[in-house]
């Protein structure tokens, strides 16, 4: 709508034009340059070519054409928020992480949602993993929180994550996601990796189809460290657990709301916090030592394996509130940037070998979708405590320190000589490494069923129910019989009520006990 106090005059196309007076400033290029036709290219003649001097409008179309970045090569699609992580008690006791010495202590965060395997256009209600990553900007720099709404994952080592993805995402002739179609590479994928059946049996169960972001939990997934003042480690599992409680919706139900709003899950968490009525997470924490992980009969650095709550209760230490929607979505929710390996003193990693390599992953993946080094200085990835170092120049460089050194050790004095290392710094916990240099999976990584077994056990009938319903539904869609016969042949490692179920919903005979890769180890060798 023009703005009353416009001037509208007749252009020399006949066409109005609108002329800035009043509130609405002037129309300018990129320089600064005002504009005094928004409407017309300049062209040789009325009905002539347009002119490649026309500046304002190479200018106009060069910006738009180069709106897009390359999509996130998982998690596509997702969506953002604003809000504070606040603190019930100092946990001194177990980290010196800045954030966590004081009682209410409040720490601003931004939080982004998201499915997996689809791409940025895919509908909210897939059966999909879904992504919950937090950034805390905290007073001693940002500690990103990069989980799932599933506490374990598909693959032990990092190095299978480039086949999971290919075999999840749209097949390279088709350029479409096989989900509602053929499901052959897939669940080819997990017939071959039977390291994957506990994931299997979340991402079949009620869990993955979450009502809304609002009730869903988050993990961080992999086994992390606490490190206190004294240089004590213990390792943790962080939890995320909704206030709002935990729903889902069936396979029926989200069929039909992705049909009818593809963005559903998007409009509930807009709606929500416009309306005021913000989301609410606690942060809980499972902590135990190392010599209580070597009783485990799994290994706590395998990402497929849970920490039973029962062994180690789940300690809620603070809250997450989400109060603020994006200004702008591209700017905030695009172009955040969460990488495991954002930690802050206190908070360490182990070497769960799938978290190692993401530690690798997200700052290539990042330094290509943000277009070069300097993604930390957009607003959102910027930490809200001062930034000093030697780093410099690279694409969309903001930060160019004047009048001091761009390299240290140096012998200036005072503000000429820069910033300079200090005790107060991150320091690794020194945790003693020595073993041969191998390509082996740790043989107590071997137990592939157990838990898979301990979670379809602990789900009421109905839910067990869906469990079948979605292995039919998705192995119906195989057409390989030697790759549903696989898959079938790990579940009877799992249950055995649950394969005939399936195979009953298939018409297919049971087949054989798969093999496993190796026999399940009790006595567990560690090195
Ligand atoms: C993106 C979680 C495993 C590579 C993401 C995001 C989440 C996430 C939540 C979206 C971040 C955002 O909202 O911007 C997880 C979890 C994993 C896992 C919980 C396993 C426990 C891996 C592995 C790799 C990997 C093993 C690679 C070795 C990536 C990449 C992105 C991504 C490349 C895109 C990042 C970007 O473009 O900004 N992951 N991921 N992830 N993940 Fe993972």
């Amino acid at each position: 709508m023009a703005d009353q106090h416009d001037r509208e005059t007749v252009g020399k196309g006949g066409e109005t034009h609108q002329t800035a007076s009043g509130a609405r400033p002037d129309l300018t290029t990129e320089q600064g340059v005002r504009v005094a036709d928004d409407q017309n290219s300049l062209k040789a003649g009325r009905r002539g070519p347009t002119l490649i001097q026309d500046q304002h409008f190479r200018e106009k179309i060069f910006h738009f054409d180069h709106e897009r970045i390359p999509e996130r090569v998982v998690h596509a699609r997702g969506y953002g928020a604003h809000g504070f992580f606040e603190t019930y008690e100092s946990l001194s006791d177990l980290t010196c992480a800045d954030l966590f010495q004081r009682g209410g202590e409040r720490t601003e965060a931004f939080v982004r949602f998201s499915t997996v395997a689809g791409n940025k256009g895919s509908p909210d209600l897939a059966r999909d993993v879904r992504g919950f990553a937090v950034k805390l900007y905290t007073k001693e720099g940002n500690w990103d929180l990069v989980g799932n709404n599933i506490p374990v994952f598909f693959i032990q080592d990092a190095i299978k994550f480039p086949d999971l993805i290919h075999a999840a995402k749209q097949e390279p002739d088709r350029g479409f996601p096989q989900a509602q179609t053929a499901h052959n590479n897939f669940w080819d994928f997990i017939s071959l990796t039977p390291e994957s059946m506990h994931m299997v049996m979340w991402i079949m169960s009620d869990r993955t189809i979450p009502r809304s972001f609002r009730f869903m939990e988050g993990f961080g997934v992999h086994t992390f460290r606490l490190v206190d003042a004294e240089g004590t480690s213990r390792f943790v599992k962080f939890h995320w657990k909704p206030n709002q409680g935990l729903q889902s919706v069936t396979w029926n139900e989200a069929m039909q709301l992705n049909g009818a709003d593809p963005d559903y899950h998007r409009r509930d968490l807009w709606d929500a916090i416009q309306s005021g009525d913000y989301p609410e997470w606690e942060l809980g924490l499972q902590v135990f030592d190392e010599d209580f992980a070597e009783r485990f009969d799994f290994d706590v650095l395998d990402a497929t394996k849970i920490i039973p709550e029962k062994e180690v209760p789940v300690r809620r230490v603070g809250r997450l509130v989400l109060d603020r929607m994006v200004n702008n979505f591209f700017a905030e929710t695009e172009q955040v940037a969460f990488q495991t390996g954002n930690v802050v003193p206190g908070i360490d990693f182990t070497d769960d070998p799938l978290l190692q390599g993401r530690n690798f992953s997200y700052l290539d993946t990042q330094l290509k979708r943000l277009g070069g080094p300097n993604f930390t200085h957009i607003p959102v990835n910027a930490p809200r405590c001062p930034v000093h170092n030697f780093q410099h120049d690279g694409h969309m460089a903001m930060r160019t320190p004047k009048g001091r050194a761009n390299y240290e050790p140096n012998s200036w004095s005072g503000a000429a000589a820069g910033p300079r290392e200090t005790p107060r710094g991150y320091e690794s916990y020194p945790q003693h490494v020595e073993g041969p240099k191998v390509r082996e999976r740790s043989p107590t990584f071997a137990d592939h069923y157990s838990q898979a077994r301990q979670f379809y056990v602990s789900q009421t009938q109905v839910e067990q129910s869906h469990i079948v319903d979605a292995l039919v539904f998705e192995l119906s869609k195989v057409d390989v019989p030697e790759i549903r016969n696989r898959v079938m042949a790990h579940l009877r490692h799992i249950d055995e009520e649950l394969t005939e179920s399936v195979a009953r919903g298939l018409g297919m005979a049971v087949p054989d006990k798969a093999t496993p890769a190796r026999e399940p180890i009790t006595d567990l060798p560690r090195s």
